[in-house]
């Protein structure tokens, strides 16, 4: 199953209009008519309303909320509403309330604020599950099934730990084996049995928080064990769904790059994805594409739905800067740009009162339709709606792929040794931003999906190194394509253990290289790395490499590696391994990874102009469009290396022809 069908891009967002009064619900309407809104997602935290007591259910308002959708011809987005406990449940039975890092089992509060585990809790949550599937299933409004909301990492409570030594019995079948994979000598931890065994948190194996352990094995599983747990809760929300509703797509919305849960585990549960896009706030523009390319990677490539963006601000950082002029058109065309099928807000009306009053609306608290923010999301709608079905079901037809894996980011994260100051999500970022800036489409995938459709495969801080990625890999390269590998990569096995080998383990062969050393510097230490007669500089982690069939393409400047190689290829079969060993800075992963690129004739034809933002689709017809997008405070001057329509200018623009992007701006271009 996939996305809900629509005759256009799904335009709207959370609303929740059982904050305010009825008479309010006229004047939403006639707004999200003037602005082109068509989507609603609905009931997110009305739990409280729609079961005010233990046997007490009330539809009333969700009715009404749904009615006069269907009566203005908008379509609902339905959310189940089980991430937000009604206080009597969490009163009546506190094991609902979850446990934290600390130990400490909290009282009622905040959202979010479920144990994974407790049958109270799955108990209810799954019955109101069905009691909506049941009412709404036939309902004309209804579009999808939001399950819950955003979930959450790990609970620490007594119930969890023995949800956690059940799965432990499943995945490794006997103590014997999960010993082995712990490597539970080490410090006298040999279990004996399987009551001895302890989540890891602040009273057990952990210190300064969640990323020190003493036993990498065992937080590793028990984040792999928090990820289940949560879709867990998922999945019995949508069994209860599909008792009633067997056709409606149900998705959750997902949180991008979000360590605590391995979404890769939770795709195939999902008909379709979803996420929520707050991007930091210093973020390049690459950091949000790259999550969409996450996003869109989870099932194939197929096209996701962005569930939730501010209109304006934030109100949950210290500090929450406003969207400038024309930035949310510009990140939601991004957004569509990288596989997105619906553009959907957080939130279409202000809430009166408590933290997020102050957060970014369609409608704020005046309820005024000429505010600058109303107009832009108003024009947005206008010009989505002009491309009518065209970009839904496209496709991305990248050649590079990207391999980005939850268990690598999380024993990367949790290593004592070489360097904390490494960054999953900055190297993996590094990599992507050099690809994206040359022009390449990229897919974000993980290391189990097929190899076979790429030419380039960048596989940087693959740390952990599972099944037969390594051959799957080497087979990249054997019939002409190329990989990338960085520093701490081929480390360690599936339990992360080392592998008792050279490193880089089994990517040895593939990189020609031999790593026995490697040096951890502070942050302002710099080795700088001639690198194809450049000087570039390299910061962090220096792995002191000695080829072993590779050919030195970079090299160190000081220290007592001095002119050993930092940056090497090798030849492999028909193509190429390369090894870069060490944290190089922009210019340096930009000339390694165009130096790949060019090899493979998929530098883009823009790839000079640096704030200009290239992405393909190729519709379900064959149509390819190619979305330019200006980043830049300036104008961009491009010159257009194809004959193609300018969808929303409707021009023609031949190959030569001047084709100016304004500063911030956005171009749909109809490749011919
Ligand atoms: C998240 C939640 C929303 C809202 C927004 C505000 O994405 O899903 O309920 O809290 O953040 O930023
Ligand atoms: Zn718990």
């Amino acid at each position: 199953m996939s996305a809900p069908r629509t005759g256009r891009i799904p335009y709207g967002g959370d609303y929740n209009p059982e904050q305010w009064p009825e008479p309010v619900w006229d004047e939403d309407h006639r707004l999200f008519t003037r602005a082109g809104i068509d989507t609603l997602t609905v009931g997110v935290f009305a739990w409280s309303l729609t079961q005010p007591a233990e046997h007490t259910y009330d539809f009333t308002v969700l009715d009404r909320i749904l009615d006069r959708a269907a009566a203005e011809g908008r379509r609902v987005c339905l959310a189940t509403g089980t991430a937000a406990v009604p206080p009597w449940l969490a009163t009546a039975y506190p094991e609902v309330n979850h446990t934290d890092f600390e130990g400490r089992r909290h009282r009622y509060g905040q959202r979010h604020n479920f144990c994974p585990s407790s049958p109270a809790y799955r108990r209810f949550a799954t019955a109101l599950a069905g009691r909506l599937a049941e009412r709404y299933a036939r309902h004309p409004a209804l579009l999808a099934w939001h399950v819950n909301n955003e979930y959450g990492g790990p609970c620490h409570c007594e119930r969890c730990a023995g949800a956690f030594r059940g799965w432990l019995r499943e995945r490794h079948g006997g103590l014997d084996a999960l010993n082995d994979a712990w490597c539970t000598t080490f410090w006298s931890h040999r279990y004996t049995a399987w009551e001895q065994i302890e989540p890891p948190h602040a009273l057990t194996e952990h210190w300064r928080g969640p990323d020190h352990t003493a036993f990498q094995g065992i937080t590793l599983d028990w984040f792999r064990f928090t990820t289940d747990a949560r879709l867990g809760c998922f999945t019995a929300e949508k069994e209860a769904i599909r008792a009633h509703d067997p056709a409606t797509p149900v998705t959750t919305n997902l949180m991008g790059m979000f360590r605590p849960l391995d979404y890769h585990r939770w795709a195939p549960h999902l008909d379709f994805v979803s996420w929520d896009s707050y991007p930091p706030l210093d973020a390049p523009p690459t950091w949000p594409a790259l999550v969409h390319d996450l996003m869109r990677g989870l099932k194939d490539g197929a096209p996701f739905w962005l569930m939730e963006q501010t209109p304006s601000t934030t109100a949950c950082r210290d500090v929450n800067p406003v969207r400038r002029p024309g930035e949310l058109r510009l990140a939601s065309w991004q957004a569509v740009a990288h596989g997105a099928d619906a553009v959907l807000y957080f939130q279409l009306r202000a809430s009166r009162g408590a933290c997020e009053k102050y957060h970014g609306a369609v409608i704020g608290h005046a309820g005024r339709d000429d505010t600058r923010v109303f107009r832009e999301v108003a024009s947005l709608g206008e010009e989505l709606e002009s491309l009518g079905r065209l970009t839904l079901g496209a496709r991305t037809p990248a050649r590079t792929a990207l391999l980005f894996d939850w268990d690598s980011w999380w024993a990367l994260e949790i290593s004592d040794g070489p360097s904390r100051l490494v960054r999953y999500q900055d190297v993996v970022h590094a990599y992507y931003r050099a690809a994206r800036e040359a022009g390449a489409d990229v897919d974000v995938i993980p290391v189990a999906a097929d190899l076979t459709p790429y030419d380039v495969v960048l596989a940087p801080v693959l740390h952990l190194v599972k099944d037969d990625l390594a051959a799957r890999l080497e087979a990249v390269a054997a019939r002409g394509g190329t990989v990338v590998t960085t520093f701490l990569s081929g480390r360690a096995d599936l339990h992360d253990r080392a592998f008792l080998t050279d490193v880089p383990g089994p990517l040895a062969p593939l990189t020609g290289v031999r790593v026995d050393e490697w040096d951890a510097r502070p942050a302002d230490v710099v080795n700088p790395v001639l690198l194809d007669g450049v000087r570039v500089e390299a910061r962090l982690v220096f792995e002191i490499v000695q080829p072993r069939g590779a050919e030195p393409v970079g090299l160190y400047q000081e220290d007592f590696y001095a002119g050993t190689p930092a940056v090497t290829r090798n030849r492999f079969g028909e193509g190429e391994g390369w090894y870069v060993a060490t944290a190089l800075d922009r210019t340096g992963v930009d000339r390694v990874v165009r130096r790949v690129l060019d090899r493979h004739g998929l530098t883009g034809p823009y790839a000079g102009h640096r704030d200009v933002e290239t992405a393909h689709r190729v519709t379900p017809d064959g149509t390819t469009l190619l979305f330019l997008l200006n980043h830049g405070a300036r104008a961009a001057h491009l010159t257009a290396h194809a004959p193609a329509a300018d969808l929303l200018t409707g021009k023609r623009v031949e190959r030569g022809d001047a084709l100016p992007l304004g500063p911030r701006s956005v171009a749909v271009l109809r490749l011919q």
